[in-house]
């Protein structure tokens, strides 16, 4: 039986080619001229004045809210239902994360909710959009603005999606991309900050390169981090680049198939294909048991691995991680919809390389499984 991963990535386009002129030419480190390239091209997609690429999507959340001042005490206002780096970005600046419930509908963090957690402590918002759909980004604005407060935006799973026309990854003070294998556009690990200001953009790099002293090289004032990219990484991401349009297209048609197929199953919600301000673009097809299916994804999981098909499970809550609980930084909050999700969500084979046979497939052995267990 063949396995079908949940992700496989897409490298037929110029991928070989631009990584064969690095090794040819010797430009293989963060020097290397594809760098600055692939952030000119990265940040016009975007909109942006200055893109800034660095190790991974984790590491531009931490630049992101070093770079914008959050420091010991701050509070940051995020969704529970997330990726753990959005968290660690700011407890490991000695700042606490401040969590919002998730908005059953997108998935996202309910946006009616932030201005309840806003307190005299609170330095920003991280806006994150999950799984497809942008969060509601104005309301979430309109109350950063009320506030003085500085947004980050983690855009990581947005690549080429848009809010009221408007690339993601344009809102925040400073925003974030991530180039794992499953996003729209990989470089096997890869992140890229975006920002219009020219300081947060100096600062940014800086941040990036251990902090080196502009006068004196070797001479550090600073704590700081190596967070570079290199020139193989900005190689593959340029030909992924090149095809950003196509992949976009590739994910809806995907997202289409698949809600075409399972939307009568009963036991099952689906991602919305659409809201009053984006279609979505799937970064991943992310399914929800409905609350009388008795099993939860992890048995979901179970089932499918042994039907041959690769899944992963929902994001798990920061309020309920035990890193954060065993250092007593979270105690009884709790958060229903976020937890549910996180209980019962998961995601199936989403991946560009996926064929529509292997779809087909996939379709197949998830409406035969909600049928085994209802
Ligand atoms: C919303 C979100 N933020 C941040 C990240 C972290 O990115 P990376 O894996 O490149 O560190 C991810 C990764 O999947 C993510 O989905």
């Amino acid at each position: 039986m063949e396995f079908i991963p949940v992700n496989e990535p897409l490298l037929n386009g110029n991928e070989k080619k631009y990584l064969c002129e690095c090794i040819d030419t010797g430009w293989i480190s963060s020097e290397g001229p594809f760098v600055q390239e692939f952030e000119r091209k990265m940040s016009a997609k975007v909109g942006r004045k200055y893109g800034i690429a660095v190790s991974n999507g984790t590491a531009a959340l931490e630049i992101a809210a070093q770079a914008l001042g959050i420091g010991q005490g701050d509070e940051v206002i995020m969704p529970t239902f997330t990726i753990i780096s959005c968290a660690m970005a700011i407890t490991k600046l000695g700042a606490v994360p401040v969590f919002v419930d998730s908005d059953l509908n997108t998935w996202n963090m309910n946006a009616d909710e932030v201005e309840a957690r806003i307190t005299s402590k609170t330095k920003a918002i991280m806006i994150v959009h999950l799984y497809g759909l942008p969060a509601e980004v104005d309301t979430i604005l309109a109350v950063a603005r009320k506030y003085n407060l500085k947004v980050i935006e983690d855009a990581a799973e947005m690549i080429g999606q848009t809010y009221n026309g408007k690339a993601c990854g344009s809102f925040g003070d400073i925003s974030a991309f991530s180039f794992y294998p499953n996003k729209h556009v990989t470089t096997g690990e890869g992140g890229m900050l975006f920002t219009d200001s020219e300081e947060l953009a100096e600062r940014c790099r800086t941040l990036r390169n251990l902090c080196f002293r502009k006068d004196i090289r070797y001479v550090h004032d600073e704590i700081s981090d190596n967070y570079r990219f290199t020139n193989l990484q900005a190689a593959v991401g340029l030909a992924q680049l090149e095809r950003l349009d196509e992949f976009v297209i590739r994910k809806r048609k995907m997202g289409k198939y698949y809600t075409e197929r399972l939307k009568n199953v009963e036991g099952l919600t689906l991602p919305l294909e659409c809201t009053d301000y984006a279609d979505n673009i799937y970064w991943v097809f992310g399914l929800v048991l409905n609350r009388d299916v008795c099993i939860d994804n992890k048995r979901v999981q179970e089932l499918l691995t042994k039907e041959g098909i690769g899944t992963r499970t929902f994001f798990w809550c920061m309020h309920e991680q035990p890193v954060y609980r065993n250092k007593g930084w979270v105690t009884n909050e709790t958060y229903p919809n976020a937890e549910y999700l996180a209980r019962k969500g998961f995601y199936i084979p989403s991946g560009l390389a996926l064929t529509e046979k292997q779809m087909e497939i996939v379709a197949d052995k998830v409406i035969k499984m909600m049928q085994v267990i209802r």
